[in-house]
């Protein structure tokens, strides 16, 4: 790039000596970025739910009804549209009706998670796992209103009937009066029904959520969807879709139900993809344990190849909305990434109860942000998203125990793309040369610069994330379609690829400016190594 001259959009001239170049352009609108792809996640394992989201009414915690009050203001800082609940694996052990009715009298259960490998460590100190089922349908209710956000909720497909299906959605959503269960609901201290528009139809069918063949889960979902209740409310019903990128799951699934005896249910418009980026043995094992990397101890190949497994979520959203393409020809069906982010081999969790506890470093940030970036990249395509999981679990924007809290990289992260919901999402250029590096004695390359735009009014949002771990891009970005007024930079960036934040140091990764200046129509930036930058950019 440097040394080349090029001349674009009347006056404005590239730099000879700028590393990089991001082009914005104003007049290739992709389509509205749906506000849920920035959704959470939060199951029922670990410290996720107990530690995490509730302390309990009684605590010396501050608590809303039971709530971490710290957890929610933060949340709502960032403008959390959706939360996904109970599961996971979790959801299709779950009876619903174990969490409704008055606290004290609910069952204890055996939480799914005790069987997990993970688990093992607990029973060696004498713990057992158990569901205490304080937090149910009413606890979730209350946090979602308590943050603002829409209830997405998993339904139990493997283990419960449909018509117990059919009760959670009268439960929840029935008129004030109406039935048994909205009467109970009226006990509980909600008259007025919850309106729930986002149900999960079982989680990872294939795996922990029944072990089915795409045919046969074709047909659980038609048996378990059709004519459920809807009160009126636009439900939005989302199949359980593939483990990564299996194409194989997707065809024979949307065969089923498109070909033949079609299925033509207009509620289902979601279909959930999981990619984790778990296998970080670049291709020399395929163990579930042995294939995981570690959250803190990391080269920096380990670093590339922790971003190019996450940079696969790109991939896994063109192929398959093609297969689905095949069959839902005018694409009623758009994609819902409700598990995403890295996971790693245990050692790093807050608390031996933490199970898939771990640490989120600045690696772990810019992960999350090429992520989103690919999200904002593809707004017809994706619909929602739920990161994998929102507190003490695999990719956390908040870690907890008892009294101690503290924000994540990935907090930060999301905080700064919030500015990319409900924005119209931009066609953007990027050039910047390959980070290259050796890999087992090979030559490798990753992308150097890569990121997403949107506008809303005359404020365009640019988010841009540079993996490279030594080089910083002086970069130059145009706007094409519009003339600038000003624009200011925030950056989250650390010279240590391990940074991250702990009770004791809760602020080591932390958002600051980044200098931007404006010359000959065009903006100059630094971009640091390994770094995620956020400009906005007034139009006028
Ligand atoms: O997020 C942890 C687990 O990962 C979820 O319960 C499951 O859906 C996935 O396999």
């Amino acid at each position: 790039m440097a040394g080349a001259m090029l001349a674009f959009s009347g006056a404005k001239v590239w730099a000879k000596d700028a590393d990089a170049r991001i082009e914005v352009l104003l007049d290739e609108p992709l389509g509205e970025i749906s506000p849920n792809i920035y959704g959470q996640f939060t199951e029922h394992i670990g410290g996720v739910i107990y530690d995490g989201v509730w302390v309990g009414e009684g605590s010396k915690i501050p608590n809303d009804h039971g709530i971490r009050s710290q957890l929610v203001a933060m949340m709502k800082q960032i403008h959390v549209p959706v939360i996904r609940w109970p599961g996971g694996c979790f959801a299709d052990s779950y009876d619903w009706k174990d969490g409704i009715g008055e606290p004290s009298k609910r069952p204890r259960r055996t939480n799914f998670w005790e069987v997990d490998r993970d688990a093992v460590r607990l029973h060696e100190k004498g713990l057992q796992i158990f569901e205490s089922n304080a937090f149910g349908t009413n606890e979730f209710v209350r946090f979602c209103r308590l943050t603002e956000a829409q209830p997405y909720l998993a339904a139990n497909l493997r283990s419960l009937s449909a018509l117990d299906f059919d009760r959670w959605v009268e439960y929840c959503n029935s008129p004030a009066g109406s039935t048994t269960l909205a009467e109970l609901r009226a006990n509980a201290g909600y008259p007025e029904p919850f309106n729930v528009r986002y149900w999960g139809v079982g989680n990872e069918s294939w795996g922990c959520g029944g072990n089915f063949t795409p045919e046969q889960y074709a047909s659980e979902f038609r048996r378990y969807t059709d004519w459920i209740p809807s009160y009126g409310i636009d439900l939005q019903l989302i199949g359980s879709g593939p483990n990564g990128n299996d194409i194989d799951w997707t065809h024979r699934f949307f065969e089923q139900i498109y070909s033949g005896h079609t299925y033509n249910n207009p509620s289902f418009t979601g279909w959930s993809v999981h990619h984790y980026a778990s296998n970080l043995s670049r291709g020399k094992t395929t163990d579930w344990i042995a294939a995981k990397g570690d959250a803190l101890q990391f080269d920096s190949v380990d670093w590339y190849e922790l971003l190019r497994e996450c940079n696969r979520i790109e991939q896994i959203i063109q192929d398959q909305w093609s297969v689905m393409g095949q069959y839902d020809t005018h694409h009623r069906v758009k994609l819902v990434v409700d598990e995403y982010g890295p996971w790693y081999r245990e050692g790093t969790e807050l608390d031996p109860t933490h199970i898939f506890g771990q640490q989120v470093t600045v690696r772990d940030a810019l992960a999350t942000a090429l992520t989103l970036d690919t999200f904002n990249r593809n707004p017809e395509k994706v619909r929602m998203a739920t990161c994998a999981q929102l507190i003490n679990n695999l990719n956390a924007l908040f870690l907890a125990h008892e009294e101690h809290f503290i924000a994540t990289p990935n907090f930060h992260v999301f905080a700064m793309y919030a500015a990319h919901q409900g924005g119209q999402a931009l066609r953007t250029e990027f050039s910047a040369p390959d980070v290259q590096y050796t890999r087992d004695d090979k030559p490798a390359r990753f992308w150097g610069l890569n990121g997403s735009a949107s506008r809303k009014g005359e404020i365009v949002t640019l988010t841009i994330v540079n993996p490279g771990l030594s080089r910083t891009m002086e970069t130059q970005i145009a706007l094409r379609g519009s003339t600038i007024a000003r624009v200011s930079g925030t950056v989250l960036a650390s010279s240590d690829m391990h940074a991250h934040n702990s009770f004791d140091q809760p602020n080591a990764v932390m958002p600051a400016t980044l200098p931007v200046a404006l010359g000959g129509g065009l903006i100059n930036v630094s971009i640091p190594p390994a770094s995620v930058a956020r400009l906005d950019v007034f139009l006028g």
